[in-house]
């Protein structure tokens, strides 16, 4: 039988079914309520709202748990490609060898980008943030490849197109950004290797591929590539509802993830962190965090759903420590983070707020090691994210429940008004 609330308003009594999900997880299923009492429900930021059902992601912010189609992303980060991940998310399972390879030879006949939109890149002024670009590349791609959406294999040419071209698009743009010659994917070389040629290769300096910086960028891809109903994906499926095309969506997708608050923190970490090891000013930071006059934060702390140590951020710290050894880095920012982690972690705020490091205090170090460019880091993130980005469009396309995202509210403004002509106002 179905579990039901009740909910009593004046005289009247409406019961409300509960929907369980697969981890227990329990919501009340209030889409009847404006027709049955002419109530909405009124809740900023969407913190009590699930927009939707969702097979993709679990995650449990109380116990820094969070599973990807139900495998643990700590198992994904040991032992899984990003292609497999990828296919995963996209494809409810992880593909055997015969669908990698079909997988690998599409996202290679797909990596390069039409010529003409490099003309694009050379007209951006060059202070362009390469997010403002990246979001405006994917959409431009709907111009150059026409999507198709009847058949299931024309869906998959359309995400196979994503996934490969983004990465060519953020690699070109740093290249162009640079004056320097754009350097062309090349067939013999995986995902997170081709992505780093692209970047780094140049004619009279060849890139030497190092296995522990590839290792170093799958694993942050890995972590990175869905988070459930975030602000991008939201912002992924409430534009998606509106039936735009796929790259229309993960462009709005790459415009929220830009923000400081989201995707952006790993590139407001380093700021933070280069602005402590400067001025020597580790407490001053920490108390403007806490002083409710200031609107500054400790970037890299806290998290909507986490309320322990974020899981990536364990993942992350780990890797950060080893790749630098191995890379043979000594970063005073790892000291700086380090040192401001423990400060945080003993503080009464902090503890008192639940707040922990997230995925993004220790990305931008791991990143920097790379040798990816600071304004890059959210570039970097959003390419992560993009399998996510897509499993949660397709998911929300083929949902029986689907229906335009379009939120109502509550009015506050002024009764009816006359309207008063120019002269008389
Ligand atoms: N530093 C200082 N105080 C904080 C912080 C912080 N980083 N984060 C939250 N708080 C305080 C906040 O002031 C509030 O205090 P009070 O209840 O006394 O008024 C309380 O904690 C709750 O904050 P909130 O803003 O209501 O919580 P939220 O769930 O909306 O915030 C957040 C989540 C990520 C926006 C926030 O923790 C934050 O701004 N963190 C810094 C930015 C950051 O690192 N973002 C990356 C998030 S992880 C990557 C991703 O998945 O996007």
């Amino acid at each position: 039988m179905t579990e039901t609330i009740r909910l009593v308003y004046a005289d009247k009594e409406y019961e409300l079914p509960v929907i369980v999900g697969s981890e227990g997880e329990k919501a009340i299923d209030i889409s009847q309520l404006r027709a049955a009492t002419g109530f909405i429900t009124l809740d900023p930021g969407y913190a009590n709202t699930g927009s939707c059902t969702s097979n993709i992601t679990f995650m449990d912010g109380e116990k820094g748990i969070l599973r990807y189609r139900g495998i643990p992303v700590e198992e994904l980060a040991e032992h899984a490609t990003f292609k497999e991940t990828a296919y995963l998310l996209i494809n409810g399972k992880l593909p055997n060898r015969q669908e990698l390879t079909r997988f690998s030879v599409l996202l290679n006949d797909n990596s390069l980008v039409h010529e003409d939109m490099r003309a694009f890149y050379e007209n951006f002024p060059r202070s362009s943030h390469p997010m403002g670009i990246l979001s405006a590349m994917v959409n431009a791609l709907r111009s150059f490849y026409p999507e198709l959406h009847n058949l299931e294999e024309e869906i998959n040419m359309t995400v196979t197109r994503l996934l490969s071209k983004i990465r060519t698009l953020a690699a070109m743009s740093y290249k162009i950004s640079r004056g320097h010659k754009v350097v062309y994917p090349r067939p013999d070389l995986a995902y997170c290797a081709n992505f780093l040629n692209m970047m780094f290769d140049s004619p009279v300096k060849p890139y030497l591929i190092d296995p522990d910086v590839v290792k170093a960028l799958r694993v942050f891809w890995i972590l990175h590539a869905d988070h459930e109903q975030n602000c991008s994906t939201s912002a992924v499926r409430l534009v998606g509802s509106a039936r735009v095309n796929l790259y229309a969506a993960i462009s709005a997708g790459i415009a929220a993830l830009w923000g400081p608050l989201h995707g952006g923190a790993n590139q407001a970490v380093i700021e933070m962190l280069s602005d402590i090891a400067k001025n020597k000013n580790m407490s001053k930071v920490i108390k403007l965090a806490k002083d409710k006059k200031d609107p500054s934060r400790l970037m890299g702390f806290g998290h909507r759903v986490y309320k322990t140590y974020d899981p990536r951020a364990k993942i992350m710290k780990k890797m950060c420590d080893r790749l630098l050894t191995k890379l043979k880095i000594s970063d005073p920012l790892l000291d700086v983070a380090k040192e401001l982690e423990e400060k945080a972690l003993k503080d009464d705020y902090f503890v008192e707020h639940n707040l922990y490091p997230n995925v993004d205090f220790y990305s931008g170090i791991v990143l920097r090691a790379i040798g990816i460019p600071v304004n890059m880091f959210t570039v970097l993130f959003a390419i992560g994210r993009l399998p996510g980005w897509i499993a949660q469009w397709k998911e929300s396309m083929d949902d029986p429940m689907w229906k335009l995202s379009r939120p109502r509210q509550i009015y506050t403004g002024p009764l009816q008004t006359k309207f008063v002509p120019i002269d008389e106002r």
